[in-house]
């Protein structure tokens, strides 16, 4: 799968919903684990994460909002059930994301909606746990943007198997089809590289 994700959450103050959301970035593939004014000691989570994650993933612990840093070009994608928030199935995941869960008993706060790219929901009726609201964002990410096998029409498992993935011909930017030109290296007026 092309890009990276991180998972974060901001004032998480139960060990038993961090040890799983780490547990499962972990299971997903998550590059990060970040977590904004934590309450919980981020190292008592062993009972939930039997699997160590936090020996695995790196992880972020911010003071504030204000402190939060992410890597260039990294979308903050907040998870909120909001009347404003994208529905989850209808959202085109970015390559590079971070996505930011609330606190059990509260919601995200403004300043970090403020700074949210994107704010998706789970089209729910009432909001669900921050865990597993955590692994349904990390499901559809893989769903979305990973390649499987086509559903069939009828119940059951595929019919074809996942077709081979073929590369395009290698693009040549203006400036450097010039340069190739000027060195003799490209003959014809194209965009593309010789097989
Ligand atoms: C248990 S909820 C917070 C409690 C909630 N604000 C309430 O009604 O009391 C904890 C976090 O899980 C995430 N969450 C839970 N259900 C969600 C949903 N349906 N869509 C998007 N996020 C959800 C959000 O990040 C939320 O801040």
């Amino acid at each position: 799968m092309r890009g990276y994700f991180a998972i974060g959450a901001e004032r998480i103050s139960k060990p038993g919903n961090v040890g799983a959301l780490l547990r499962t970035a972990h299971a997903f593939g998550a590059s990060f684990f970040f977590a904004i004014d934590p309450h919980p000691d981020l190292y008592e989570t062993k009972c939930v994460d039997t699997s160590d994650a936090g020996a695995h993933i790196p992880t972020y612990v911010y003071d504030s909002v204000a402190q939060m840093a992410l890597p260039r070009d990294c979308a903050l994608v907040g998870v909120e059930l909001t009347d404003d928030a994208v529905e989850l199935p209808s959202f085109r995941h970015p390559t590079r994301a971070a996505y930011v869960l609330g606190a059990e008993r509260d919601s995200l706060s403004p300043e970090l909606i403020e700074r949210c790219h994107h704010v998706v929901k789970i089209p729910t009726q009432f909001c669900v746990n921050v865990g597993v609201a955590g692994a349904i964002v990390m499901y559809d990410r893989m769903i979305s943007l990973g390649r499987f096998a086509e559903r069939p029409v009828r119940p059951g498992g595929p019919l074809e198997m996942r077709s081979e993935h073929v590369h395009g011909r290698s693009v040549i930017r203006a400036g450097e089809r010039r340069r190739r030109r000027r060195g003799g290296l490209l003959g014809t007026e194209t965009d593309q590289a010789p097989a």
